[in-house]
């Protein structure tokens, strides 16, 4: 693996072997040091255009858990207001010494054009609505650890689809890894085109929940277009939202998950958020473990963790 971009087409053999060395990291993470010296030495840097507060300090704590050092580029400080291109910001950032790149942009397939441009490993760290795949990873990864696989498991992945590079890095990894997955949610926020896509549709999310090992919720993209294609928000919590009462409905072994920022009674209500069997917290812990495995996967580590 030269680059993480995607979680299409990545093979299960790849997807194993990074939770497997996520979850020696996890364990890493709960030692009295939680630190390793595989990447000394090494410089990463986060590359965010858009705002972020899990991804930007998951990375950045990951790569100093590996011993890496780290800069940090932030768009509303830099000198992309007078004028500098991508392209010239990355060379820029790329000049100062850089061994891997972690990118999130607005524009779909920004971080390809980053891996043309430079002869750097670049993480994908959210890209439009088109990919995220460290999330994917990490989701995989608290699946796991509450499941033991993800295979034959039924996952109803639920909201504002046609948005969210979540939900595609989310299905691809997830069927991949052999579970059932199906896309919910109201006509106007599912994907028009699905060609080649490893799962089904529902809009009828109280049939699609009935016999879900996991419902993973998604917020309603208001800054990509999601707000103005329903009635309202409550009429959207009426018929998509994780509410009290149906979250009395799921199977009782279900979990809920949410990739954050979460709209507490919009998506989901503010028990539900609280409950034991929403997994959102660990999901976040998890994010530093899972991206520690990318890191040292693409930076070749040489040392035991
Ligand atoms: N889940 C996620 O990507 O959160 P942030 O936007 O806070 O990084």
């Amino acid at each position: 693996m030269n680059h993480l971009l995607t979680t299409e087409g990545l093979s299960r053999e790849v997807l194993e072997g990074l939770l497997t060395d996520a979850q020696e990291f996890a364990e890493v993470l709960e030692r009295p040091i939680p630190k390793v010296p595989a990447l000394r030495g090494r410089t990463v840097a986060t590359m965010f255009f858009e705002p972020s507060t899990r991804t930007k300090m998951s990375f950045d704590k990951a790569a100093k858990a590996l011993s890496a050092d780290t800069v940090a580029f932030s768009a509303s400080t830099s000198s992309l207001s007078k004028g500098e291109s991508l392209k010239d910001t990355a060379l820029t950032v790329h000049a100062m010494g850089i061994d891997l790149m972690i990118v999130r942009h607005g524009a779909t397939g920004a971080p390809w054009r980053l891996a043309e441009w430079l002869d750097i490993p670049i993480v994908n760290a959210g890209d439009g609505a088109h990919q995220h795949p460290t999330q994917a990873l990490l989701d995989c990864l608290t699946i796991t650890q509450r499941f033991g696989s993800l295979e034959g498991l039924k996952i109803a992945i639920v909201g504002d689809i046609r948005h969210s590079r979540v939900a595609r890095s989310d299905m691809f990894a997830m069927s991949t890894l052999g579970a059932d997955v199906t896309l919910v949610g109201p006509p106007t926020l599912l994907p028009v085109h699905m060609d080649g896509w490893p799962a089904r549709t529902s809009t009828d999310l109280d049939a699609a929940i009935e016999d879900a090992d996991v419902v993973y919720l998604l917020r309603v993209q208001t800054e990509r277009g999601g707000g103005s294609v329903f009635p309202s928000l409550p009429e959207y919590t009426k018929r998509y939202g994780m509410t009290n009462d149906r979250f009395s409905r799921l199977k009782a072994k279900a979990v809920v998950l949410h990739p954050g920022p979460m709209n507490r009674g919009v998506e989901i209500s503010h028990d539900v958020a609280d409950d034991e069997r929403a997994l959102v917290l660990q999901q976040v812990s998890n994010g530093v473990a899972a991206r520690m495995a990318v890191l040292f996967a693409l930076l070749g580590g040489d040392s035991d963790v």
